[in-house]
């Protein structure tokens, strides 16, 4: 068995298409990590019956929320880090010191359209090939080590509307896979 922690600031749809593959699994979710208090993810996770923090970033030095996380990490044994929208940037401070892999999940082609506005800059931009990418974390933003990346063509005249929700629905398809691959792989190990 292997823990999951997942870190989440919105809407949570990845938080719950992860949550969804790994309880039947012979893994678990050990936390949701949330730093907004109205986030629709905390409630997702309460109904998942899954612990969930909101940690507090505001007013405070950065390294003090992320000092919350690492011991609530290590509080529920987390083998892995599952980032699903989570939109603080991560201190290498932090990564260096979580001894397991993070995870991040991107709603572009990287290293095309990095930062908070990927399906936006990628639908404007003209391409017609259009995707998700799911990478290791480092120091850089959206940068890191890819793992999966699956695209699909841009119909003629589609609107962003439509365009969100393909990128949504190969993400919530892709994302447990890779994730699920992760965790039997580190639970092999133990
Ligand atoms: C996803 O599009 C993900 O790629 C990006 O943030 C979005 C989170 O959506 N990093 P949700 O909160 O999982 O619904």
């Amino acid at each position: 068995m292997a823990n999951l922690a997942v870190f989440a600031s919105g809407s949570g749809s990845n938080f719950q298409a992860l949550a969804e593959s790994v309880i039947p699994s012979d893994h678990s979710v050990c936390c949701l990590i949330c730093d907004n208090g109205e986030a629709l993810a905390l409630q997702r996770a309460s109904l998942l019956g899954i612990p969930s923090y909101h940690i507090l970033y505001d007013g405070r030095p950065r390294e003090e929320a992320e000092k919350e996380i690492l011991s609530l990490l290590a509080d529920c044994s987390a083998d892995l880090v599952a980032l699903a929208g989570f939109m603080k940037i991560l201190s290498p401070r932090f990564i260096n010191q979580f001894p397991g892999t993070i995870i991040n999940i991107h709603p572009s082609l990287l290293p095309k359209y990095p930062g908070t506005r990927g399906i936006e800059a990628s639908f404007h931009s003209g391409d017609r090939k259009l995707g998700i990418t799911i990478h290791e974390i480092d120091a850089g933003v959206d940068t890191g080590p890819i793992i999966m990346q699956k695209s699909f063509l841009k119909h003629d005249n589609e609107t962003i509307e439509s365009v969100e929700k393909r990128i949504h629905t190969l993400e919530h398809a892709s994302y447990p896979v890779v994730i699920m691959e992760l965790l039997d792989k580190i639970d092999s190990k133990s």
